[in-house]
């Protein structure tokens, strides 16, 4: 019998397409509730997801016929994986597929903060000649701190290479493969904050919830530097940060992510220090059909030949 897959997520087409190309049943059917997943869930071998989906235990115990579970996108902190481990099930996600993406509005952001775009727009658009008002900063011989060397981390060090910047790294993982990229100096996390003059985190929330950037950490970190949040909220303490801009222990922020999402309220809102945009660093036409190809045939492969590949 046909194999069939619920998307529960908006995301491009031609992941459908790709089922259905491949005779497999496929239902699209976004913002459902939990309750109203499970009981759907018996009738999927698998089911794709992006972010608004949480993949509950509730869900991965009602989902009897459930084989595979795709992540359109990196993170899979949505889906309960230890639990899809223990019913057998395959998680599997899209490394790279957003990389560039993510990397691009990381350095958009970056950008935003030294030369004051947002708040040049929307003076200008008021008709505020802010002209006296507005002094950037340049990235030519600063140092940019990554926080994490996986592919965004290490995409936004090739990205930033033409600008003549010190590119420091923290990362477990690099020192194995260190020859490869001999653009960037691997440090530790203390000596990459005090040194740094924008930090930007590509790196993934550690798994007890804690942040990796606290109180203390300020107090090191160069008054006028800036801190680059596209990864996950619960890296940055918002409270902390908050603080820390109002002391003028830092220059600024930038933020794609947060404790919250969707965030309504936030500590953050209305700090004129800080940039928000609603976590759409890995959203571009061009990131969205790649995600969505990789998991559906990914699925396709799992589903139809056994193949498991990008599993968590
Ligand atoms: C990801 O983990 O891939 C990102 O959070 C992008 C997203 O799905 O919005």
């Amino acid at each position: 019998i046909m194999p069939k897959v619920l998307i529960s997520d908006s995301m491009s087409n031609v992941a459908q397409k790709i089922f259905e190309k491949n005779n497999i049943a496929v239902d699209v059917k976004t913002g459902l509730s939990e309750d109203e997943i499970i009981k759907i869930i018996p009738e999927y071998d698998g089911m794709v997801v992006r972010s608004a989906t949480k993949v509950t235990k509730n869900i991965i115990e009602a989902a009897k016929n459930l084989k595979v579970i795709g992540r359109a996108g990196a993170g899979v902190d949505n889906i309960d994986v230890p639990m899809a481990k223990e019913k057998n099930m395959i998680v599997m996600n899209t490394p790279g597929g957003n990389a560039n993406a993510t990397a691009e509005h990381a350095f958009a952001l970056i950008m935003s903060l030294l030369r004051r775009v947002p708040f040049a727009n929307e003076t200008t658009h008021k008709g505020q000649w802010e002209k006296k008002n507005i002094k950037g900063r340049e990235l030519s011989k600063k140092t940019i701190g990554i926080v994490g060397f996986g592919n965004v981390g290490v995409r936004l060090s090739n990205l930033v290479k033409g600008f003549d910047m010190e590119i420091l790294v923290n990362s477990k993982s690099l020192e194995s493969r260190k020859k490869d990229y001999p653009h960037v100096k691997n440090v530790n996390f203390d000596e990459l904050i005090s040194k740094s003059d924008i930090i930007s985190f590509h790196c993934k929330a550690s798994k007890d919830g804690k942040p990796l950037l606290n109180k203390e950490h300020y107090k090191k970190m160069k008054p006028t530097s800036y801190i680059i949040n596209a990864a996950r909220g619960n890296i940055v303490d918002e409270k902390d940060l908050n603080d820390a801009l109002n002391e003028n222990l830092i220059s600024g922020a930038a933020l794609d992510v947060f404790s919250k999402e969707p965030a309504k309220e936030n500590i953050l809102f209305n700090n004129p220090k800080v940039i928000l945009t609603p976590h759409i660093a890995a959203s571009t036409s061009e990131a969205s059909i790649v995600v969505a190809e990789m998991v559906a045939n990914q699925i396709v492969d799992y589903l139809l030949n056994g193949v498991k590949k990008n599993t968590v």
